[in-house]
């Protein structure tokens, strides 16, 4: 029998639904190689953050989601998806290749998760009240165990109370630093619509937030307004060791894990600031007690009305070979 390979439509669509994956600043550092018999996931570095993200590990969580969404399209297509992680040690910008060829038709839940990747958006403003069930945190904890990461919740107030205390002082050392208040600001768009950054709506800061939010405006004093009375779930996504895989596999846990919280109306807001530099993660890992190696925490809570931040049109990312 002849191996049916995903027609150049379905490659164009799965390559569309990775480009719709949470990433660093919005910078989107991916660009993908269809092949006759596979689609190639590659780094873009010349979108690494060169002051916040030195060794790309920001760039590799970005495109881990990135992967977990072309997973995602691609099975709602009815496409089987082989995978090999970082599968030729010459070439390290080559993230991963799929092979996606026709499969069983879709489940129910299968669908489920493609069409939550329209309603996944990072979410920066009050949270409703109503708390995240552990029912559904437990499930997004073997959600992110199932893609070879882990999921650390953060329900103790003591743990708490560590985090908020080192998250602010790893935000006041960012914001101290030049370099990286110029980086922000290059990728904040207060103009008009860029493909790519953070426009300035969808970068509003909450007011009294205990849990300090990356400051995309670099405006903290004007901030008003009245204190949010929100009580949102906290998790780290953490990995077992700091390398690319793990960083990766780390990535695909997150889309992943945002995915299945957004189909039940959870949203999620990353606090970055606390994860950017290797001393901090160190210092949450002995403050939280953790045997992993934390890579991104994430402020978590149903959400109404976040709305679509802009991405590159497809040709911008997709180059096809010998077809
Ligand atoms: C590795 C990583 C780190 C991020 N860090 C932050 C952060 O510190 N603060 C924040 O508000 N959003 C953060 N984000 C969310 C991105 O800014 C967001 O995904 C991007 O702007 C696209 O918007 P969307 O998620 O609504 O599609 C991060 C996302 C990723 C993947």
């Amino acid at each position: 029998m002849t191996t049916r390979y995903a027609t150049p439509e379905q490659v164009r669509h799965v390559v569309q639904a990775a480009g719709l994956a949470p990433s660093v600043h919005n910078t989107q550092p991916w660009r993908f190689v269809a092949r006759p018999e596979r689609l190639e996931l590659l780094a873009d570095r010349s979108r690494r953050l060169a002051v916040l993200d030195p060794d790309g590990r920001q760039l590799h969580l970005s495109c881990g989601a990135a992967l977990l969404h072309c997973r995602v399209a691609a099975r709602a297509l009815g496409l089987d998806v082989a995978v090999r992680l970082l599968p030729d040690p010459t070439r390290p910008q080559l993230l991963a290749d799929l092979v996606l060829t026709g499969g069983a038709p879709a489940s129910g839940d299968d669908v489920r998760m493609a069409t939550a990747i329209l309603q996944r958006h990072t979410h920066r403003g009050a949270f409703l009240e109503r708390t995240v069930p552990p029912a559904l945190l437990e499930r997004l904890r073997l959600t992110a165990e199932a893609e070879g990461a882990l999921l650390h919740p953060v329900a103790d107030e003591d743990e708490l109370v560590e985090l908020e205390v080192l998250l602010a002082a790893a935000d006041a050392h960012e914001e101290h630093d030049l370099a990286y208040r110029t980086e922000v600001l290059r990728w904040v768009h207060l103009g008009p619509l860029q493909p790519d950054g953070v426009p300035v709506d969808a970068a509003g800061t909450l007011p009294g937030a205990s849990l300090t939010q990356r400051n995309f405006t670099l405006t903290r004093g004007e901030v008003s307004g009245t204190p949010a009375a929100e009580h949102p779930a906290v998790v780290v996504v953490a990995s077992e060791d700091d390398r690319p895989l793990s960083w990766l596999r780390a990535g695909q846990a997150l889309g992943a894990l945002l995915l299945r919280a957004a189909d039940d109306g959870v949203q999620a807001q990353p606090l970055g600031q606390v994860t950017d530099v290797l001393a901090y993660r160190l210092r949450l890992r002995s403050a939280l007690g953790m045997v992993a190696v934390p890579q991104l925490v994430l402020r978590m809570g149903f959400a109404v009305g976040a709305s679509p931040t802009p991405r590159r049109p497809v040709e911008d990312v997709l180059v096809t070979v010998g077809r």
